[in-house]
């Protein structure tokens, strides 16, 4: 039977669009999945949404959405992002889900008869936007939320409370029991530092919103964010109900992986194994928490500007050299700076130089000395094939320790310790020297081999990490299937090569400046100017578009959207025209009777949200507002040129 692996990202709070930090976590967790699939492990990858609380509600307020829209919403462009990123999740979890709501009802309950969890009243300092109460003395001068610096709010409210004392000396037995429960060290002694003070009961419920799941026995409070959030680990696996056949597989099997950023380390490694101690569940994960990525000026934050988003990044220089700055530049334990020059300088000297140019020469020299063909040649040795060869055995050592211990960052710096030592062997075989005697193809033949033989190693450790370029490598070299696994990780077992006529670079090289300057615009949050020109069109394909003066005798709100409104428009010689436009937000609807407007008469009709439009309705728009084109002298059916 495979061993099982499980693994979690931190559900992510809708309440703006996911940032460059927020798709570290979601990669590095891609990554390690990835490597245990390379080991032979049955895996299971869960990620998701964490879609209640008060913040949210109020997003939604904002946008003029009801929250289940808001939520739903960003659920999918946040799917969407993953899909782009190559993210091999197989489950994803949103908190306003029946699957999660029916468990975290069963546990709240469950605590509350065997009373872990109690009612009482709660009093503090709350900051909307962190969701958090704080006590006086942990606030900024003039009542500021110590985290955010916003202004704070004293509730006092009927609460349930969490008996989290009760566990205290538990929990500190099992972390001091358990020394690789919590990674980084440094991390596992702020906890214990932290738990040592003494745990004050945690408040669990809200009665002053209801954006979230309903405490069954007292429907006027919904549960307070934690307890919601966290139970998403089990509640995806099917705990607590019938069909708990994942629980029984991945949260009871052999290996169970919580990633977080170090912003919620508390919750995860305090009130998340308390919650299964007072429900009896057993505590098999192991917690590694993460440093952050900083921009230049600070934090990022989804709601604060001044990030970077990673659809721009990776539109522009592709999903590889996206995924490989960001597991490569954050060191383990520590934060990590996003900085424009330095990505694009590890995308010109990493990838491009070191690994692509050595890609590119080796096939290239194949070409040129061998017609693309070579076979293993190991009698017609150098000097520097054994060095080679032993960088290859304890390469594969030194990343598998590290990825096994989470350290990404150094196992792809194993890698391309490879990368150099074969780069370098290179230069000490010259294989142009050897080319100029025939006395000499057999050993060259044989340098050649061990350039191969070294790039399908490379390869393999490359398959968590670069998802494009490991495929390309193989498929360039003509690696068969068989030898890209982890098992054929050994030197020798290729036999024969025949590599592609003609190599592609796997990584373009950038004009540092300009490519810095464009990054730096994007952080600003400027649109870069686009190097794309808008396409040109013909007269004749102007002329395709039937533009004519229409009349709008009738307008009212879209029964299903709130952004759309729904127009009767003469169009002239007795034909009126119903037309959707996304003007609700700019025009009361009676506002717009009489106005003669430009419309666009031979667009193909479509149905918007299940009301049919047949033409649009020409507007022009900037930052600020929306105005429809309008003539005070022409007449309907007249025609706009
Ligand atoms: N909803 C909670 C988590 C509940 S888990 C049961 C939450 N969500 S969040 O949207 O704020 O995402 C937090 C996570 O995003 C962090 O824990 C971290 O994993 C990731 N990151 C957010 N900013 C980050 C950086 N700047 N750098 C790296 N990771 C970052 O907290």
């Amino acid at each position: 039977m495979k061993k099982t692996f499980y693994v979690t990202t931190p559900i992510y709070y809708p309440s703006g669009k996911l940032h460059i930090g927020n798709a570290y976590t979601t990669v590095l967790c891609d990554t390690l999945k990835r490597y245990k699939n390379l080991l032979g492990y049955d895996t299971r990858y869960l990620t998701g949404m964490d879609e209640h609380g008060k913040k949210i509600e109020a997003v939604a307020l904002e946008r003029e959405l009801s929250p289940i829209e808001h939520v739903a919403e960003i659920a999918l462009d946040t799917q969407a992002l993953w899909q782009r990123l190559s993210i091999d999740y197989d489950d994803f979890i949103r908190t306003t889900e029946k699957r999660h709501k029916t468990v975290v009802q069963k546990i709240f309950e469950q605590l509350l008869s065997e009373g872990d969890i109690y009612l009482g009243t709660y009093e503090g300092y709350y900051c909307m936007p962190c969701e958090s109460f704080y006590t006086e003395t942990q606030l900024g001068d003039h009542h500021t939320c110590p985290d955010c610096q916003r202004e704070t709010s004293l509730l006092e409210e009927e609460s349930y409370f969490f008996r989290l004392s009760k566990y205290q000396k538990r929990l500190l037995k099992f972390i001091e029991e358990h020394p690789d429960f919590i990674t980084p060290e440094t991390r596992r002694n702020e906890v214990l530092s932290f738990i040592r003070q003494g745990l004050n009961d945690l408040s669990v419920s809200r009665t002053t919103f209801d954006w979230g799941i309903k405490v069954v026995s007292n429907p006027k409070h919904v549960v307070y964010v934690w307890i919601d959030a966290l139970s998403n680990y089990i509640s995806a696996l099917g705990y607590g109900t019938d069909g708990d056949h994942m629980y029984q597989k991945y949260w009871l099997g052999n290996e169970v992986l919580h990633v977080v950023g170090k912003d919620i380390l508390r919750f995860h490694a305090i009130y998340w194994p308390i919650m299964l101690m007072a429900l009896d569940i057993p505590i098999t994960f192991k917690l590694h928490a993460h440093g952050f990525y900083m921009m230049k000026d600070g934090k990022m934050s989804k709601s604060k500007g001044g990030v970077i988003y990673p659809d721009t990044v990776l539109e522009r220089y592709g999903l590889d050299a996206f995924r490989y700055y960001l597991l490569r530049e954050l060191p383990y334990g520590g934060d990590g700076l996003f900085s424009p020059d330095a990505f694009i300088e590890r995308i010109n000297f990493d990838l491009a130089n070191d690994f692509g140019n050595l890609l590119n020469r080796t096939i290239a020299m194949v070409n040129k000395y061998f017609e693309g063909q070579i076979t293993s040649q190991l009698e017609h040795t150098t000097d520097y094939d054994g060095d080679l060869v032993k960088t290859i055995n304890e390469v594969k050592k030194e990343y598998q320790e590290s990825m096994d211990t989470l350290k990404v960052s150094l196992a792809i710096q194993a890698i391309w310790k490879l990368i150099s030592r074969t780069n370098k062997y290179i230069d000490e075989t010259a294989p142009w020297i050897l080319a100029k005697n025939e006395k000499d193809m057999k050993i060259l033949e044989n340098v050649l081999y061990h350039l191969v033989e070294s790039l399908r190693h490379i390869g393999i450790l490359l398959k968590p990490i670069l998802l494009e370029a490991h495929q390309n490598l193989f498929s360039q070299l003509g690696i068969e299937p068989n030898l890209q696994t982890w098992e054929s990780y050994e030197f020798g077992l290729l036999k024969t090569v025949h590599v592609v006529e003609k190599p592609t670079p796997i990584f373009p090289r950038w004009d540092v400046a300009k490519e810095v300057e464009s990054l730096q615009e994007l952080i600003r949050g400027k649109k870069v100017k686009k190097t794309v020109k808008i396409p040109e069109v013909t007269i004749d394909d102007f002329s395709k578009l039937d533009l004519r003066i229409g009349e709008i005798i009738a307008s009212k709100p879209h029964p299903d959207a709130d952004k759309l409104l729904v127009s009767n428009i003469d169009i002239g010689h007795g034909e009126v025209r119903q037309i959707v436009s996304g003007i609700a937000q700019h025009y009361q609807p009676e506002t717009l009777i009489g106005k003669k407007v430009i419309v666009v008469t031979n667009l193909k009709p479509v149905k918007l949200r299940g009301v049919l439009s047949e033409g649009m309705v020409l507007a022009g728009s900037n930052k600020n507002t929306l105005e429809i084109i309008t003539s005070s002298q022409l007449n309907p059916g007249d025609l706009v040129k």
